[in-house]
């Protein structure tokens, strides 16, 4: 395994995916916008074991971010990521050109509803539609038989199965497991954005959520629980929860109250330490599950 190819023109990205498919060669593709970490490296990976080929593209996507957020300071630093990627697996890295996704004359939106409603949506009313856009023209560009989300941005790959499903794209959507550090903390491009003090407090975010989850599996109450997580996340010193909430683990309706031992179910969490906004979720494991 070596350094990838990289290919900046959608004329060259296809003309290396036909050549595969040529040679009956299976494609599998990981989206991402750079500021490469392990988890994206276990995306790669993953990508590897269902496919001949991978290709990861690179792209800050202007689309999902708002006018008030980090688009300009989001971590860019292609010479990185291509060290990253070499002997991950990767066999061809896609980068757009900036101008190149969005012309001027671009009209198109893309909305999906019901399971991109709610949670980040509450907190980020524009993000959903950017992902959606994106990752529909990043899909018809690379037109791969895999593409691979993780599952840190759960409701991210929730809206991405359920876009793929209604527009029938002909792509096998992979959820990835969630990469974590030493310390439970779910790896992200914005973590680099926390200093000491705010490591520590962020990686109490994962045992405070199991704890949650483990404790509504045993059968309290969902408001109860939830509540107490939140009440413990901001005695660890997070300066905000923007939710803390259990749903169902494919429409992501959620589940606000009574007591649901025994169902599968997810929890959701979003919440904000020194300035940086931290996603993370788990299984809420029916009774079922545990014991099997
Ligand atoms: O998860 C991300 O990094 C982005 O939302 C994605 C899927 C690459 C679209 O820009």
């Amino acid at each position: 395994m070596s350094t990838p190819e990289i290919v900046r023109t959608q004329h060259d990205l296809r003309g290396q995916v036909r050549e595969w498919r040529g040679c009956d060669l299976s494609v599998a593709y990981v989206p991402t916008m750079g500021a490469l970490h392990g988890g994206h490296l276990s995306l790669v990976k993953l990508a590897g074991q269902h496919a001949h080929k991978v290709v990861v593209s690179i792209f800050v996507n202007p689309a999902q971010f708002a006018p008030d957020e980090d688009f300009e300071a989001y971590p860019r630093d292609e010479a990185a990521d291509m060290a990253r990627l070499a002997s991950t697996g990767c066999d061809l890295v896609y980068v757009p050109r900036p101008g190149s996704m969005y012309k001027a004359h671009h009209a198109t939106r893309i909305k999906v509803g019901r399971v991109a409603d709610g949670l980040e949506t509450d907190h980020r009313p524009t993000f959903f539609e950017g992902v959606a856009l994106v990752v529909t023209k990043l899909l018809n560009r690379v037109m791969p038989d895999y593409v691979i989300f993780g599952e840190k941005d759960y409701q991210q790959l929730a809206a991405i199965r359920r876009l793929v499903e209604d527009l029938d794209m002909p792509v096998k959507v992979i959820g990835a497991p969630i990469a974590r550090d030493e310390h439970g903390l779910a790896l992200s491009s914005r973590n680099v954005h926390l200093d000491e003090d705010g490591l520590v407090i962020a990686r109490q975010l994962n045992g405070i959520m199991h704890t949650c989850a483990e404790r509504i599996r045993m059968g309290h109450e969902v408001a109860r629980a939830t509540a107490q997580a939140k009440t413990g996340l901001l005695a660890a010193g997070f300066s905000g929860v923007d939710y803390i909430r259990v749903a169902d683990p494919d429409t992501l309706e959620p589940v606000l109250h009574g007591h649901v031992q025994g169902q599968p179910l997810r929890l959701l969490v979003a919440a904000r330490c020194k300035g940086v906004r931290l996603l993370d979720n788990c299984a809420v494991r029916g009774l079922a599950d545990a014991q099997g």
